[in-house]
């Protein structure tokens, strides 16, 4: 492989507050090793248009702070295509770009390894809110999102304590339970419900309330993953709302739902998002200038470290059980 030149890098899918820690990052580590960038427009779709910009220092000035992606960010069906890889591939000569940093889940990742196995190298950088990669312990923008939500639930308990209601928290994590796990335990929840766990509402709510209520508890809040009641769930019995009339019938304690939505992808990264974004935009460049592509990097152990993607693609997701054993004794 030859020497490594220009770089480009992009962000892809849901936007995660963090993404221009990366940017910033990459732009910044890459100029000093004197490698040109590529700031690619709107993800893949922006590289099979090819929309992108040359980024020089001033153009990452002021971003470290601010939420969503400078780059903007889109899903591209045609980039699923063996074609639009091609194309991708193809566009990648032509703009001059010897390798590329993608940011995104992992639908963007398995982007990285089709166009890496076409001869363009690639390193992909864990960012997405939801914490749901299997082969990293961290994803950029879940802790902002995390820090958002356990912000919005401490005020829902102000009027649920003020009202003796239950609250029941819609929280996005598409088919994951992290950000729900986090803001049961963050928030002193009554109750989480997730897609991980079988459950049996009587069971893990009803019971838990009646339980709750004999030892003088007035108000409740419950967290809920959208992957049980989202548009997108699995399996999806009811929504929400549905949730909340089905608990006040059981129980009779007046229950309303609010469902945070796309609050939870924006605003200012925390310090760790800005950290780890930094730090992982580092080293994928790093990766780069070897020569090395088609890998991921990760955090293990609290550590960065690097996979081959089609091995990080093989990992499969679980929830933290530990985690959910320590929230259902403290809670
Ligand atoms: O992956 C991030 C996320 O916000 C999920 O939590 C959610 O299910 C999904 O993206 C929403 O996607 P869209 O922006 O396409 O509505």
């Amino acid at each position: 492989m030859g020497n490594i030149r220009t770089i480009g890098v992009l962000t892809s899918g849901g936007d995660a507050p963090g993404m221009n820690a990366v940017i910033r990052s990459v732009v910044r580590s890459a100029l000093y090793n004197n490698i040109a960038v590529k700031g690619i427009l709107y993800g893949y779709k922006g590289l099979l248009e090819k929309k992108y910009r040359d980024m020089e220092i001033r153009d990452v000035s002021g971003i470290l702070q601010s939420g969503g992606t400078i780059l903007h960010t889109a899903r591209s069906a045609e980039f699923r295509e063996d074609a639009g890889v091609e194309k991708a591939k193809n566009n990648c000569l032509e703009m001059g770009i010897d390798g590329l940093v993608i940011c995104g889940g992992d639908g963007s990742f398995r982007g990285a390894r089709d166009l890496s196995l076409k001869g363009i190298p690639c390193v992909a950088i864990p960012g997405t809110i939801d914490g749901d990669i299997s082969c990293t312990e961290y994803t950029i923008g879940f802790d902002t999102a995390c820090n958002t939500v356990a912000d919005i639930v401490d005020k829902l308990r102000d009027t649920s304590q003020s009202h003796n209601r239950c609250t029941i928290v819609e929280v996005m994590g598409n088919n994951c339970g992290e950000i729900a796990l986090h803001a049961g335990i963050s928030c002193g929840a009554e109750a989480v419900i997730i897609p991980e766990v079988k459950h049996d509402l009587e069971r893990d709510v009803h019971v838990k309330m009646q339980d709750a209520i004999r030892k003088g508890k007035t108000h409740f809040i419950i967290i809920v993953s959208e992957g049980i009641t989202g548009e997108r769930a699995i399996q999806r019995k009811m929504d929400a709302f549905q949730l909340a009339e089905y608990i006040e019938k059981k129980t009779g304690v007046q229950t309303r739902a609010t469902v945070i939505g796309y609050i939870q992808r924006g605003g200012r990264p925390s310090t760790k998002d800005r950290v780890v974004g930094s730090l992982m935009g580092n080293f994928a460049v790093h990766l780069l200038k070897k020569g090395i592509g088609n890998r991921v990097v990760v955090m293990k152990d609290n550590r960065l470290m690097d996979y081959d993607i089609l091995e990080a693609l093989e990992f499969k997701k679980t929830i933290d059980f530990e985690a959910l054993r320590a929230f259902n004794e403290i809670r």
